[in-house]
């Protein structure tokens, strides 16, 4: 059974005061919706430590944005496996679209860290997708199977998430078609040796097209910037039909 996963990518917005007052709001929202559905919420590192504890006992787990490959080391600016499971993290975000775009992350740096997301029992969350240039010259496929070919090597695909992320739909209002988003998933999938790992679609996803989104037989969740930073858009996503 591939497990639907819902997650908020928060990249750099909220404070502690307000990731506190979201969680407030969107509790109550989502608290008997759907329990077989996982909600994740990737926070800023400054937020981990008090989210850990505000999520105890709730059905929210804890997801971070990035992650190390060294588990210690001068590296400044960048945090370690076990400094995200002391917090109580349990997914971490790899190889985003921004992070590979303004930060020089390549293909070798993020399987680098898949593989320590992986040593220190965490779910990495593989982001993967083409841009705007590159799928006007029809090189969708080719850029997705390059960066899984070389991201996946020597990773566990049964402790795997992968977020299909058309870098052209990010925070544009650009929605991908569902029927493509799920043709390029299927395709996806098909790379895999492990069928069942959850692969989710990323991209101005908002209530008004959860539900497309989410009907299409292969997408198995939504990784999710702008939305998930109301708890009203949030928990409608979580309970999409
Ligand atoms: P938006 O939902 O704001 O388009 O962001 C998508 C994303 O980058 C999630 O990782």
């Amino acid at each position: 059974m591939r497990k639907i996963i819902i997650a908020g990518n928060w990249k750099m917005f909220k404070t502690q005061a307000e990731s506190l007052d979201f969680l407030k709001e969107l509790l109550p929202k989502i608290a008997d919706d759907h329990e077989e559905r996982e909600v994740v919420l990737c926070t800023p590192f400054t937020d981990l430590g008090l989210m850990s504890k505000s999520l105890h006992g709730t059905r929210i787990r804890l997801g971070a944005q990035n992650i190390h490959w060294e588990d210690e080391g001068a590296f400044t600016g960048e945090i370690s496996g076990s400094m995200l499971t002391e917090m109580g993290v349990r997914y971490v975000i790899v190889g985003h679209s921004e992070r590979r775009q303004y930060f020089g992350e390549t293909n070798a740096t993020v399987n680098q860290r898949l593989k320590a997301a992986q040593r220190h029992n965490l779910i990495p969350i593989l982001c993967v997708g083409e841009s705007k240039a590159q799928r006007d010259a029809g090189e969708t496929e080719a850029i997705i199977f390059e960066q899984l070919a070389k991201g996946l090597v020597d990773i566990d695909q049964n402790a795997l998430v992968i977020a299909y992320e058309p870098i052209w739909a990010i925070g544009t209002g650009e929605t991908c078609d569902a029927i493509e988003a799920n043709r390029v998933i299927g395709l996806i999938r098909e790379k895999l040796t492990n069928k069942n790992v959850t692969i989710q679609y990323g991209g101005s996803v908002k209530p008004a097209n959860v539900d497309e989104i989410m009907a299409q037989p292969e997408i198995d969740g939504a990784l999710v910037g702008g939305a998930s930073l109301e708890a009203e858009s949030f928990a409608r996503l979580v309970k999409h039909v």
